[in-house]
């Protein structure tokens, strides 16, 4: 029997174009839609060149609802993946609106067509910044939930009780919300990976763009912070294994046993790695010296903040598996890829 279709929105983008590869690997048929805001239309080729499957494309808006309508009239969605969001914390601090907009209206636009199709299942992509500082680490799932610091990062929170109170309102939708850690990497054919729009915000695009010489140097933001090296502290997670974190995701949420029922997942790999800790093992795993400097501490940022994976690794039956050192290896490789293309 074919399996059910599973709609990813935001299915071009960096963790989107991963899932919709683990989707289809599990024989799951994908309709991505995505505006390109922050991706590029030949990652549509590149998942194809990497699965043999073309999923099904539309191009529309997220917050556009007759769009989305559209789409749920051609397709029988059974279970939705939303990615489609803007995430970049500092552009949220100076244009909170345009991320209260777009989290927000497609997420409601989303929960308005599935009570309208009865479709099931959601899965959605949601964010460690809702911890905040944590007073603990690693956080769990039942960690209080610190005030947002940022517009981001209250669009996440925001949109996580949205969906609490719709699976509460009784329309028989099951909901699952990830939270993830830092995703890094790429995926092992250096056929896709991470590439956002100039200057790279993030951690590893930006010591990969340093390494090659498209930027001068790195700056490591703050080295003075209560950690054991001074360097701030992340859970650096895969993202080929999050990636496959959603298709669990997606059975669960499919599964009948799972009715009317909302759960969050922490994904990270349970572990925290200073920047300095993961500089160094890019330069051994890859044996590449990358230029960096210390810079003032940057506005916003968590000192240290690691997840406990197990309630994922318990229900969900996942687990982070990739070594670190794998993950940038990848990550230099499909650096070294948009090299060859002549991209940066
Ligand atoms: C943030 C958000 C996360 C969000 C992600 C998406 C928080 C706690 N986390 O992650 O929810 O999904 O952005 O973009 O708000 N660094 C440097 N030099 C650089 C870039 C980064 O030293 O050029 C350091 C940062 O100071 C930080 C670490 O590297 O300590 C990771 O930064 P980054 O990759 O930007 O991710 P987060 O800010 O942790």
């Amino acid at each position: 029997m074919a399996k059910d279709q599973i709609l990813v929105t935001g299915g071009a983008g960096y963790i989107g174009s991963h899932t919709v590869v683990e989707l289809q690997a599990s024989d799951y048929p994908v309709v991505i839609v995505d505006n390109f805001a922050n991706s590029d239309r030949r990652v549509l080729d590149r998942i194809e060149a990497i699965s043999g499957v073309r999923p099904e494309f539309v191009e529309a808006d997220c917050t556009d609802m007759t769009a989305m309508r559209k789409l749920f009239d051609d397709f029988d969605i059974k279970c939705i993946i939303n990615f489609a969001a803007d995430k970049a914390v500092g552009e949220s601090v100076k244009e909170p609106v345009k991320y209260y907009r777009n989290n927000l209206v497609t997420l409601m636009n989303l929960l308005d067509m599935m009570r309208e199709h009865g479709t099931k299942g959601l899965v959605f992509s949601s964010s460690c910044t809702v911890y905040g500082e944590p007073d603990e680490n690693p956080v769990a799932e039942n960690t209080p939930i610190k005030r947002a610091t940022s517009p981001y990062g209250n669009t996440k929170q925001i949109c996580e009780e949205m969906i609490a109170d719709v699976v509460a309102s009784g329309v028989g939708l099951n909901a699952v919300m990830l939270r993830y850690f830092n995703p890094i990497g790429a995926h092992p054919s250096g056929i896709i990976g991470e590439l956002p729009n100039g200057v790279p915000n993030c951690l590893v695009p930006f010591m990969t763009q340093a390494a090659i010489g498209a930027r001068d140097v790195l700056s490591v933001f703050g080295n003075d912070y209560n950690t054991p090296d001074g360097y701030c502290i992340r859970d650096f997670i895969d993202v080929v294994d999050l990636a496959k974190a959603h298709v669990a995701a997606v059975e669960r949420v499919l599964d009948d046993k799972n009715s009317a029922q909302v759960e969050v997942f922490n994904l990270g790999t349970g572990k925290g790695v200073s920047v300095m800790e993961l500089i160094t093992a890019f330069e051994r795993a890859t044996g590449v010296k990358v230029p960096y400097k210390i810079a003032p501490r940057r506005n916003g940022d968590v000192e240290k903040v690691w997840g406990d994976p197990s309630k994922a690794n318990d229900i969900l039956g996942w687990r982070a598996e990739t070594p670190i050192e794998e993950t940038l290896r990848n990550a230099w490789n499909w650096q070294l890829k948009l090299r060859e293309r002549g991209i940066i």
